[in-house]
């Protein structure tokens, strides 16, 4: 791959300003000034370093963010702050996307990558990835309200879910005094507004929703909201993973 090709790929400048910094003497390769942005290199074998720092080549970049309400699940919005807004210049350069939308209101894990093909996995229906949402519900949460989820629920547009796994954490008196459910909601699919939607179908409202989980990847919890950081391999492995 040719030197300016991969630095300017990476975000360190236009092609030209690639090729001044060479000029100037502030890229190595090996350890020897390369003055020419022609110059081939390996970018999975050789150290290239830029004004003395080493300069990490990959393809894909693979973020997860404690997505906050308030923003939107999308690369450009015209009225909204997007989840790319939050990301820091050095990723921006991989022109990264969300895996899947989370609605405006709806906080948690969020996969942020510009690898295509796993995003593709990773929302497909067909490849049965599942996705565990926390939620708090408007009223008392039932049992036949788990076998009704249990069996797929019809939401409208001629469709009917596929089965959904439902789990009630605890049932209390709200502040107000009427009685909510916490709940943990597993669906394999990602229609839109698909949670609110099934809940409405069983008379019932969510008050508060959080993805939690998708695949074998748990959000790190320790993560503020607003807050991301990089996927290590192992759990973008995870990401694909259909036993939670
Ligand atoms: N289901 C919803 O209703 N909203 C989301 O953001 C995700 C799943």
């Amino acid at each position: 791959m040719r030197l300016d090709k991969l630095l300017s790929n990476l975000g360190y400048g236009t092609r030209s300003e690639i090729k001044k910094m060479c000029r100037q003497g502030m890229v190595k390769v090996n350890g020897q000034e390369i003055k020419k942005p022609d110059h081939h290199i390996d970018p999975n074998q050789d150290q290239v370093c830029l004004n003395g720092q080493t300069v990490r080549y990959r393809e894909f970049i693979y973020l997860m963010m404690n997505k906050p309400a308030g923003c939107v699940s999308a690369t450009f919005d015209r009225y909204d702050q997007t989840v790319i807004d939050l990301i820091d210049h050095e990723y921006l350069a991989f022109y990264p996307f969300p895996v899947g939308r989370l609605d405006k209101d709806t906080e948690g894990l969020l996969v942020i990558t510009n690898d295509g093909q796993l995003s593709h996995r990773v929302l497909s229906p067909k490849k049965h990835v599942p996705k565990k949402y926390y939620a708090e519900i408007d009223q008392e949460v039932l049992a036949r309200d788990i076998k009704a989820f249990s069996q797929g629920i019809y939401i409208g547009d001629d469709y009917t879910t596929k089965p959904a796994s439902l789990e009630v954490i605890r049932t209390f008196e709200a502040d107000d005094g009427t009685v909510h459910s916490e709940i943990y909601v597993t669906i394999s699919e990602g229609k839109f507004h698909q949670v609110k939607r099934m809940f409405e179908a069983v008379g019932k409202n969510v008050l508060y929703l959080k993805r939690v989980q998708m695949g074998g990847l748990k959000l790190d919890e320790s993560l503020e909201l607003g807050e991301y950081r990089e996927l290590t391999e192992e759990e973008v492995d995870l990401l694909e993973k259909k036993d939670l």
